[in-house]
């Protein structure tokens, strides 16, 4: 169903936007066909038969909140087996009180990231129309996830179309390992989507990035697992990061559905974490005072913002390159998110998304870039006073440490007396990297040592570092 038109079509199309007006779908239920637990508790009952894959899989043992295919239809390989934590370190860095700050970590998933919630339902919803090939555009993550679907159930090949040097090693190795067509586009992430939108809608091909309403539906699982660890009780604010804004959007879909069905009686607040460099959200909301307003948005404001950035030739520019996003697709959607979930939107910048990167990673799993701007985001918030000491606060991290090495090594390898100038030696490579995306120091580093290849050396270090 379309959410501002209220146009509907059937569960068997593959359309992602409304052919009456243009904007994207949503996938809605008729509740009262569905078969639901009195209390969402009864889910729990489900990790008792965990030989059951949709039962072992933390996106399907919620089924009955995503009703839209048959057991004997969903494609599973096991995802979403992530964990809630509390970490006191990250928890008294950001400012809370004791237990306060928990992080929801995705990078569990089997790609290493939140995508694979969404994938197992495009997967489930491409095999339901007999889909062959499957295609996204991606700054990384969705391509490793759809890849790995592909590669693991043989359902459908799988085309990914990615920007020029904008995608991190430890995905871009994923989406090659596991055998994906690999498109490098020459241009970013934007530029990306837009072909592969277009070259989708041409052949037919199988479209798997967030416009597609069924991954969203995976994505929601992500809130459901939170609630579950928090024992079905609701936290004062969920913080994420923003990039298309697919997750933020699924957030808040989950929470108004669990309302509207007696199984939540309130809602979490929403803070959306963009990085300074693609601050779509923040401008539009933050700044033009953007609101979805019941479904009625100043549609001419907002395409007169993007005008301006076409016309200014604004690109996207972080280091967090994940998020490293200026058109973000599912902008609408997120805003109706926004409403419910009674948000708001900050950016941070490069140097504070990395500083809390280290936190993260010092308090254990470790989180890429983009998923420490929600925690850099929940500091920011807990500084201007926007969220108290006190509040019980989920910042989700979206994806794997491992996923993005050369920004975690430069910040702790880096001379920190190199940052105030663009070094332009090629052993400055990493000073140059992050210079350039406007870090200046790096206060949480843990730079290694180096020492002479000699035991009395080595020794004499041990005793001076007090080990
Ligand atoms: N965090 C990570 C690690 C991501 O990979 C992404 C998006 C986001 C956050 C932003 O999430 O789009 O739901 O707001 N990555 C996409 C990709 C765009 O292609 O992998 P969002």
């Amino acid at each position: 169903m379309n959410p501002a038109c209220r146009a509907t079509y059937s569960v068997s199309e593959t359309l992602v936007d409304c052919s009456k007006c243009g904007h994207l779908l949503d996938i809605a239920y008729d509740w009262n066909r569905v078969p639901l637990p009195g209390s969402l508790k009864q889910f729990e009952s489900r990790w008792s038969s965990r030989r059951n894959p949709l039962d072992f899989s933390g996106v399907w043992r919620f089924r009955e909140l995503l009703p839209f295919a048959r057991d004997e239809q969903i494609v599973t390989i096991g995802e979403g087996q992530t964990i809630l934590q509390s970490s006191a370190g990250v928890g008294k860095y950001a400012g809370f009180q004791t237990g306060k700050l928990l992080l929801q970590y995705e990078g569990l998933n089997p790609s290493g990231s939140f995508k694979d919630n969404g994938m197992t339902a495009a997967s489930t919803h491409a095999h339901m129309v007999g889909a062959k090939v499957a295609a996204c555009a991606s700054t990384g993550n969705t391509s490793a996830s759809l890849a790995i679907y592909s590669s693991t159930t043989r359902l459908f090949e799988t085309i990914v179309f990615i920007g020029s040097g904008k995608i991190a090693y430890g995905k871009l190795s994923q989406a090659l390992d596991y055998g994906a067509k690999t498109l490098q586009i020459q241009g970013d992430f934007d530029d990306a989507l837009k072909q592969v939108r277009d070259v989708c809608a041409a052949r037919g091909i199988y479209l798997c990035n967030s416009v597609n309403p069924f991954r969203l539906e995976g994505q929601k699982s992500i809130m459901f697992r939170v609630l579950e660890a928090l024992n079905w009780e609701v936290p004062d604010w969920i913080v994420v990061p923003g990039g298309n804004l697919g997750n933020s959007s699924a957030f808040g879909k989950a929470f108004f559905e669990l309302k509207e069905l007696g199984l939540i009686h309130r809602i979490p607040r929403l803070a959306v974490i963009n990085a300074t460099g693609s601050n779509t959200l923040y401008q539009l909301f933050e700044q033009h005072k953007i609101r979805w307003n019941g479904g009625k948005l100043d549609e001419a404001k907002i395409n007169g913002f993007f005008g301006q950035m076409d016309t200014d030739n604004r690109r996207a520019s972080t280091l967090a390159t994940a998020i490293e996003i200026n058109r973000p697709v599912n902008l609408l959607k997120c805003l109706r998110a926004l409403e419910v979930c009674d948000g708001v939107v900050r950016e941070v910048s490069d140097e504070a998304i990395l500083e809390a990167k280290a936190q993260i990673g010092a308090g254990g799993f470790g989180c890429e870039p983009a998923s420490a701007a929600g925690v850099a985001g929940a500091k920011l918030l807990r500084e201007q006073g926007v969220i108290s000491p006190s509040d019980q606060v989920v910042c989700i991290l979206t994806g794997h440490q491992l996923k993005d090495p050369t920004s975690t090594v430069a910040y702790h390898s880096v001379d920190p007396a190199r940052l105030s100038a663009i070094a332009t030696t090629e052993d400055d490579a990493y000073a140059t990297m992050l210079s350039k995306a406007g870090v200046t120091q790096t206060p949480a580093a843990n730079r290694p040592i180096v020492v002479e290849n000699k035991f009395e050396s080595i020794m004499a270090l041990l005793d001076r570092i007090g080990c």
